[in-house]
Order: structure tokens, then C-alpha cells, then sequence
């Protein structure tokens, strides 16, 4: 046992009667954030998926920082420095970076002295990953001192770490707003009946907020002042009409501030929103008849980070006419979802 976050949880270890049980872990690699859940669904890591390195010299690549402290260097590294993302969709692209930024957030991840087994592990994959990204991603984290690894469609785990079965004989749609790529699927009893994605999503949200403050305010604004300023605009709700940024007029090079309105940012937005659309219309089409009643019926389920943007299941409702629900954890259901199937095979063997 142990009490990350002040809650007791079961990670492994001796137990009378039972023998030595390993502990696992449900991991989410994102491009935006890696989440990692115990088997009981604890929260025992989160943090944003960017690495510091060396940018040049004898110790070119070395690691300097990872997680919350190499995000927070965004847009302010020391020369010599750069901050790098180690997944791009989802999945790997440069095996070296994204190994070491693994094994150095992996460790991060606390384990007790009594666990003498190594853990386990299921890994959320976006669905439509290759075989050769697949084996990318199973090596780095072998190589992170994981004994054994499995692999679950995200959308899947998404739906389980919502309170959804994905084994059930009702046609289901999820829309997953990750940082990198929109992901719709529909599923039924086991199997996918329809998928497709499109790679726009939360942070092409921020560079829409960024293109529009430089082009309509002539105001130029960080990465991490966009994303701030979009985590504003959900927040906000029914609050103020207008919203104030902070940045750089291009014009005199000084700092300034922008009164901004919430309608004319929801309209730098939409262009992002539409595409999500047109996405989830196209699965629609790809879908037999029934399942479509179904989800009709049902509506559809919506997680990720980009789904809590103000007004986002108000468009699709608008836009389709069914129900949107949004996930009680849009953050985190993926890696919870993934960790409940460390307790049931069934699902792994129907879709891993
Ligand atoms: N409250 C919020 N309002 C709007 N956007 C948000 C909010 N919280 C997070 N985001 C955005 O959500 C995105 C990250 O979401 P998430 O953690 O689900 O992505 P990810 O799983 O890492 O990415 P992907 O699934 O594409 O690999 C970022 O673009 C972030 O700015
Ligand atoms: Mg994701």
C-alpha cells in the first residue's frame, strides 16, 4: 500500500494467502500530458509530456529537465537549451528522445521497496497506430523497468475509465480532444465499427488564439500565454464578456495588454471546432444504420484536454442534434481506463 495524493492504494507487493502481487499501471503518453494510474485507478503521476535538453556542445541531447519544470521553460530556455515533445499524435517519432523521456518519467512514479516483481503495464495507443510505432512504444517502456506491457486502443480506454463497457452489445461513440489529434470512434461489442481522426485539436486551439492576436491585435503572445488564455475562455462560462491578454506589440516592441471579447475568441476558435465536425460526420457516415440509431439515442461521450473548451458540446449538440456527456475526467479516464484493464484481460484480447 501506499498514499500518493493522501489516498491509500494498492500497488503490489506480499500479500498473506495471495503470494507476491506485481503492481501495474495504466499509462496515457500524450503529446500534450503522460498520465499514469494505478490498478485501483489512484492518480500516481501526471505531467505535461516536454523534456529540456542540451542543445549543442559535448553534452548535445543531455537531459536537463522533464515534465512541469521543462514546460515551464517553454519559451524562455537558456541558450544552449532546448524543450522538446517526445510524442507527436500519440505516438513515437525519434525513438531515442522518446526513451529517455519515458524512463526519466517512469521513475518519477514511486515504487516501494516491497515490490520486488516488476510492474506491469497497459498503454493507451491511438487506435490506427502502426505495428512499428506499437513496438516503438512497448521497447521504451520494457526498457523503463516495466516487466510486461499490453496495449489498448485510447478511445477504448477512454469509454472504460468513463464508466463505459466496451464489450456491450449498444453501439458507443466517444470523441477524444487530445493536444495533437481528434479522435472519434464507435465501438460495439467488442470490435470497432468506425473511426477517424483529424490533427486538429487543443493545440492547434492555442495557435488559432496566437494567429489571431498577431494578425487582427498585431500582438504577439507565447505559446504558454495562448494556452493560458484559451484555459481562460473555459473557465470563464457565464462570466465576463471579455478576457484580458498580455504580450508584445509587433509594432513598438513593447509589453502590452488587449482587452478581448469572449465572442470574437470563440470565432478564432471555431475554424478548429468545425474540423472536429466535419470528422465525427464522416464516422457517421462510416457507420451501419443501427449503430448511428443507437448513438442517436445515446449520444456521445467527449474527453481530452481540447473537450473542455468553453462551448464545444454545446456546438456538436447544435451541429447533430444528440446529447453530449462530457467525461467526468477528460484528463485522466485514458489512463484509468488503461489500468482497469490490467483486471480485465477480456478487453485486451478483444481489442489489444
Ligand atoms: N481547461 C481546458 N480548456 C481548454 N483546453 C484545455 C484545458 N485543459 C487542457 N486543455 C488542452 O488540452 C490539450 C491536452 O489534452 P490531453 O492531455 O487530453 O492531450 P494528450 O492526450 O496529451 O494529447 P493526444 O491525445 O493528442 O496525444 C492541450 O492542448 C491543452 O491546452
Ligand atoms: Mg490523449
Amino acid at each position: 500500500m501506499g498514499t500518493p495524493n493522501g489516498r491509500w492504494h494498492w500497488d503490489g507487493g506480499f500479500r498473506p494467502g495471495l503470494g507476491w502481487i506485481q503492481a501495474g499501471y495504466g499509462i496515457d503518453l500524450g503529446t500534450a500530458n503522460t498520465v499514469v494510474a494505478g490498478v485501483d485507478g489512484t492518480l500516481l503521476l501526471n505531467e505535461p509530456s516536454v523534456m529540456a535538453v542540451r542543445a549543442d556542445g559535448d553534452r548535445k541531447g543531455q537531459l536537463v529537465a522533464v515534465g512541469g519544470a521543462a514546460k515551464a521553460l517553454v519559451g524562455r530556455t537558456p541558450i544552449g537549451m532546448t524543450t522538446v515533445r517526445p510524442l507527436e499524435d500519440g505516438v513515437i517519432t525519434d525513438l531515442q528522445t522518446a526513451r529517455s523521456f519515458i524512463v526519466a518519467i517512469l521513475k518519477r512514479v514511486k515504487r516501494q521497496p516491497w515490490q520486488v516483481l516488476p510492474p506491469q503495464a497497459v498503454i493507451g495507443v491511438p487506435w490506427g497506430a502502426t505495428e512499428l510505432e506499437k513496438r516503438a512504444l512497448i521497447e521504451a517502456v520494457e526498457e523503463a523497468g516495466v516487466g510486461h506491457v499490453d496495449l489498448v486502443p485510447e478511445p477504448i480506454a477512454g469509454a472504460l475509465g468513463s464508466g463505459l463497457n466496451p464489450l456491450e452489445t449498444r453501439a458507443r461513440m466517444v470523441v477524444d480532444v487530445g493536444g495533437g489529434t481528434a479522435e472519434v470512434t464507435a465501438f460495439c461489442f467488442g470490435g470497432i465499427l468506425a473511426a477517424r481522426s483529424c490533427r486538429t485539436a487543443g493545440d492547434e486551439m492555442t495557435m488559432a488564439l496566437h494567429q489571431y492576436l498577431r494578425v487582427e491585435h498585431k500582438m504577439l503572445v507565447g505559446e504558454l500565454g495562448a494556452e493560458n488564455l484559451k484555459m481562460q475562455l473555459s473557465r470563464n462560462g457565464s462570466g465576463p464578456h471579455s478576457l484580458t491578454a498580455e504580450g508584445r506589440d509587433l509594432a513598438s516592441d513593447r509589453a502590452r495588454t488587449q482587452e478581448l471579447s469572449v465572442d470574437e475568441l470563440d470565432a478564432a476558435l471555431r475554424p478548429v471546432t468545425d474540423s472536429i465536425i466535419q470528422t465525427l460526420a464522416s464516422c457517421l457516415q462510416d457507420m451501419p444504420a443501427q449503430a448511428v440509431a443507437d448513438v442517436m439515442q445515446d449520444g456521445v461521450l467527449v474527453f481530452g484536454g481540447g473537450s473542455l473548451v468553453g462551448g464545444f458540446g454545446h456546438r456538436l449538440e447544435e451541429a447533430f442534434g444528440f446529447a453530449v456527456h462530457q467525461a467526468e475526467r477528460p484528463l485522466t479516464c485514458v489512463a484509468e481506463g488503461a489500468a482497469m484493464c490490467l483486471r480485465r484481460p477480456e478487453i485486451i484480447k478483444a481489442f489489444g
